[in-house]
């Protein structure tokens, strides 16, 4: 167990499973109490176990990011609990590959509030805790944010408009010493990666291009990119704000 996150209470979105659960275990693991915030009952139970079985604090309120009102009593339940918020880590996203041609506009909205609008809302309900606090605001963005991918109109924009929403942010909060910043990772080994190879014609071959699109020859690992958020979230990085940070294994470099 580090100290780095001593004393800090942290929010994490989607941490029930995937990077968020490595986000978590991260913050855990260097002394911060953690709130999960997910949908997934079961996994953030489990998640939650794992965390106090390594010795750290976890525990898990049933938030749905799609929902203003869920959002607020979220971020009220984590007050209550721990009396502060220094941390929020805006992590809860999906992605289904979609052609231009088959996506409808109810698809698109779906795919925008769920990754880029959720977390203007879960900054409009923390931040008055996190000006108290001089807090971090760390949000899950992609590579996909920087460069194009095929079949993607609408992840490629929600993670863009991620980067857009941490720089507008950072300027606007940095009078109040709240600092916030983005995670840009490549192909990482989680559950959603997971449902996704597994649909493929040849799971095996598929695994090995995602493997092989980074340089260093395989996908993250879910706890290295909660590694990068602990780093964000940190006083390592007091004078960090209105950028992000791109953990993927090189991939892009080519
Ligand atoms: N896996 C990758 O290769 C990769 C790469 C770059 C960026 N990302 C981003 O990382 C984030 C997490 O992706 P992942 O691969 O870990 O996905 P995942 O599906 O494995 O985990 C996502 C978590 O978010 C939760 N979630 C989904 N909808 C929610 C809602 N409405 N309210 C609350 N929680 C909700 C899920 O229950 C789940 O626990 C996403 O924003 C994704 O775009 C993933």
């Amino acid at each position: 167990m580090g100290e780095r996150m001593k004393g800090k209470v942290a929010i994490v979105t989607g941490g029930s499973r995937g990077i968020g659960e490595g986000c978590a275990r991260a913050l855990a693991g260097e002394g911060a109490a953690v709130v999960i915030a997910d949908v997934r009952e079961r996994e953030g139970a489990e998640t939650v176990a794992a965390i106090e079985k390594a010795g750290g604090a976890a525990s898990f309120v049933k938030t749905d990011v799609l929902d203003y009102a869920s959002i607020q009593a979220c971020v009220a339940e984590a007050l209550k609990r721990h009396g502060r918020l220094d941390v929020l880590v805006n992590n809860a996203g999906t992605h289904f590959p979609h052609s231009i041609d088959a996506l409808t506009p109810e698809r698109w909205d779906f795919m925008l509030d769920l990754n880029l609008k959720s977390m203007f809302l879960f900054c409009k309900a923390a931040l008055p805790e996190l000006r108290r606090t001089k807090g971090a605001i760390v949000n899950m963005s992609s590579v996909r944010g920087l460069i194009g991918q095929q079949d993607a109109v609408a992840y490629c924009a929600s993670k863009a408009g991620i980067l857009g929403l941490t720089r507008g942010l950072a300027r606007d909060e940095a009078k109040n010493g709240v600092r916030v910043n983005a995670v840009c990772p490549s192909n990482v080994e989680t559950p959603l990666m997971q449902e996704w190879l597994a649909k493929q014609a040849d799971p095996a071959a598929v695994r090995k291009e995602c493997e092989n699109a980074q340089p260093l020859g395989r996908m993250a690992d879910i706890v290295e990119i909660g590694r990068c958020v602990v780093f964000l979230a940190s006083s390592d990085a007091s004078f960090v704000t209105g950028t992000h940070l791109v953990a993927d294994g090189g991939a892009l470099l080519d």
